[in-house]
Formats: structure tokens, C-alpha cells, sequence
């Protein structure tokens, strides 16, 4: 097997995820690093045996076979649109960019470029997350509440929404793209934020925010988002169906029926390592196990978005409307 060369775009807490990750991975490297912080790429490079290199443009001419970007939400644009020109594969961290213009400019690019894309929501590759979608097989959903209840991330960027997209676009994303996962598309959405920031130096974003959305399947359901906790409480969705009930995290799945309840439980580490692999099988040419390609993505992203302006405005929209 010869080796995959991996190229890291952002050099940060979640590029040192998918290092390790990667380099675990039989017969794949992390050959370059790169980052407007030059001593982070360096740190992280020295991790992994990997060379450091001074932007995008010299990481590209390096001929890596892929490409990860994991940069913060607002910079997003001028590298995939590099990458894409360089003809690459490329893994893109959620969210995938702070507005919509921009996703769609890049999913645009994609489509016509035929490029090899995933995105990092990885909670689709939980076995937690696949055996949920097996019970629902041929059961309707009827309600799904969706949380995310946590502190606010310790990366400056984080609580200003300009430069993140605020915690549902940045955060409950995850929750959104379950939901979407397992009970189909959302069609309208009515959010409200508590219009106060977490008490977190320059945060100018909501401390909480709720949302009712309604599906295409005739489904409802409520998501729930903080940041004003010191600790993670809880970041799942409950779904009910009829005569069942799931209640989902990323570590467990209760499956409650009239039969009884079963527990089964996995690792987050499961999903980080399965959206790795998928990714690099598909550069490979070995498997096309990608679940989250950059159009999918998109839809997750046009939702997340709707939450966002619906809380905004005060007003119900659909995801379209975030295209205007
Ligand atoms: N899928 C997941 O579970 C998961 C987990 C954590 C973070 N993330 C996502 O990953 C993204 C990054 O998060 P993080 O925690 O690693 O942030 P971070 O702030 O720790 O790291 C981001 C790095 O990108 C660098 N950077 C900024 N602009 C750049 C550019 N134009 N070119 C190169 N480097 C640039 C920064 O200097 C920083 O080192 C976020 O969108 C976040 O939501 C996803």
C-alpha cells in the first residue's frame, strides 16, 4: 500500500484530533502543516514528523494527496477555493463557513470541480447513530428534541458571531445534522435567543437559544442550545416514534419500547476515527463511505443558518430563505 500524504490547513485543537487520528491510520502520514500562527504548525508538525510550510500556496505545491481544513468558521473561502483549484480532495471542519454566500459559492466549486469532499460531522459514523437509524427503519418519527448544553469553548474566536456564527451554526450544528439524519428535512423553523451573552470577555452572542422546527415528514421538534455552563451537560437528541422512544448522546443509545429498554454504548473516538477513515478510503479509490459530503453539508449549514436568522428577526423562516 503506498502512503497517503495528509496536508493540515489550521493547526488548532481540532487539527491535533485529526493528527493523531490520521497517524494512527495504516499507511497514511501527516506530511505538512500549515497556519497564520507559525509556531502552532510547528508544534503540531513536530508532533508528526511533518514539515512545516509558510501558507496554503507552499503546503499545495507540496503534492500532498489531500488536503484537511481546520481553520475557525470565519476563514473559510480563499483556502478551499485554492484547494479546489489545485485539483485536491479535501476534508472541511464544520461549520463550514459563517454565511451562506460563501458555503454556496464553495459547494458551486465543488459540484463543477467534481471534487472529493467530506465534512467533520462525525457523530454519523457513531455505531450509536447507525443502530438508532436501524430501529426507525419504517417507523415514522413523530417528535425529536434536540440539545446542546455546554460552555463556552476557550478559542477567542468563539463567542462573537461574526467570527464563529454564534453556538447553533457553530455547535448545535452536530444536533441539527442528526435530526436531518434521522428524521429528514426541516422546513420551517421558529428560534428565539435570550438576547444575553455568556459572561465571557468581547461574547456578543446568545447565551441560549430555542427553536421549533417543523419537517417535511409532518415530524416536529424543539432544539435547545447554552453556553453559560462551566462543564459539557448534555448534547443529544431524544427521538419518539410510535410505541418507541431513543434517547441518543455520543456515547450511548437507549432504545425504550414496549418490549423493554436495551442500552448500548460507543465511544466518540468511534466516529472520530470513522470519519478519518472513511475519508481517506475515498482518496484512495478503496470505498466511497463518505456520509457528509460538502453539499450535504450545505443542507445542514442552510439550516443551522434558518435557526440563527429566525432568532435574529423574531420571525418563522424556512432554510431557503437563508439563500436570499
Ligand atoms: N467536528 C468536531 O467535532 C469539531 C471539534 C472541534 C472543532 N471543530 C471545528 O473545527 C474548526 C476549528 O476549531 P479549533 O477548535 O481547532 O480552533 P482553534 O482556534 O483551536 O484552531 C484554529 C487554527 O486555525 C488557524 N488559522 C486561522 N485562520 C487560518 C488560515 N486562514 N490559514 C491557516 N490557519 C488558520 C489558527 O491560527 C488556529 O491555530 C471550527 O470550525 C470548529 O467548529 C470541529
Amino acid at each position: 500500500m503506498s502512503t497517503t500524504k495528509i496536508g493540515l490547513i489550521g493547526a488548532g485543537g481540532v487539527a491535533a484530533r485529526h493528527a493523531r487520528v490520521l497517524s494512527g491510520l495504516p499507511g497514511v502520514q501527516v506530511s505538512g502543516v500549515t497556519d497564520v500562527v507559525p509556531e502552532a504548525a510547528r508544534r503540531l508538525a513536530d508532533e508528526h514528523g511533518a514539515q512545516v510550510y509558510a501558507d496554503t500556496a507552499a503546503l499545495l505545491d507540496s503534492a500532498p494527496d489531500a488536503v484537511y481544513l481546520c481553520v475557525p468558521p470565519f476563514a473559510h473561502g480563499d483556502t478551499e477555493r485554492a484547494v479546489i483549484a489545485a485539483g485536491l480532495p479535501m476534508f472541511v471542519e464544520k461549520p463550514i463557513a459563517v454565511d451562506h454566500g460563501t458555503a454556496a459559492e464553495i459547494a458551486a466549486l465543488v459540484e463543477t470541480g467534481k471534487v472529493l469532499t467530506a465534512v467533520g460531522h462525525h457523530w454519523r459514523y457513531l455505531p450509536v447513530v447507525e443502530r438508532a437509524r436501524e430501529v426507525l427503519a419504517g417507523r415514522p418519527v413523530r417528535l425529536i428534541t434536540g440539545s446542546w448544553l455546554d460552555k463556552t469553548p476557550p478559542v477567542a474566536w468563539w463567542p462573537i458571531g461574526g467570527r464563529s456564527g454564534g453556538p447553533v451554526v457553530e455547535q448545535a450544528a452536530h444536533v441539527l445534522d442528526l435530526a436531518r439524519h434521522l428524521a429528514g428535512e426541516v422546513d420551517e423553523v421558529a428560534a428565539y435567543g435570550n438576547g444575553t451573552p455568556p459572561a465571557v470577555e468581547g461574547a456578543d452572542v446568545d447565551g441560549a437559544t430555542t427553536a421549533i422546527l417543523r419537517f417535511a415528514s409532518g415530524a416536529v421538534g424543539t432544539l435547545a442550545a447554552t453556553c453559560v455552563l462551566g462543564w459539557k451537560h448534555r448534547a443529544g437528541l431524544e427521538v419518539y416514534a410510535d410505541g418507541l422512544a431513543l434517547s441518543l448522546t455520543e456515547t450511548e443509545l437507549v432504545i425504550r419500547d414496549g418490549d423493554g429498554v436495551e442500552t448500548v454504548r460507543c465511544e466518540p473516538t468511534d466516529g472520530h476515527v470513522g470519519v478519518d477513515r472513511a475519508f481517506v478510503r475515498a482518496v484512495r479509490g478503496e470505498e466511497d463511505d463518505i456520509r457528509v459530503p460538502y453539499a450535504e453539508a450545505l443542507r445542514t449549514h442552510e439550516l443551522a443558518l434558518a435557526v440563527a436568522l429566525s432568532a435574529a428577526e423574531g420571525r418563522a423562516v424556512t432554510p431557503g430563505a437563508v439563500r436570499a
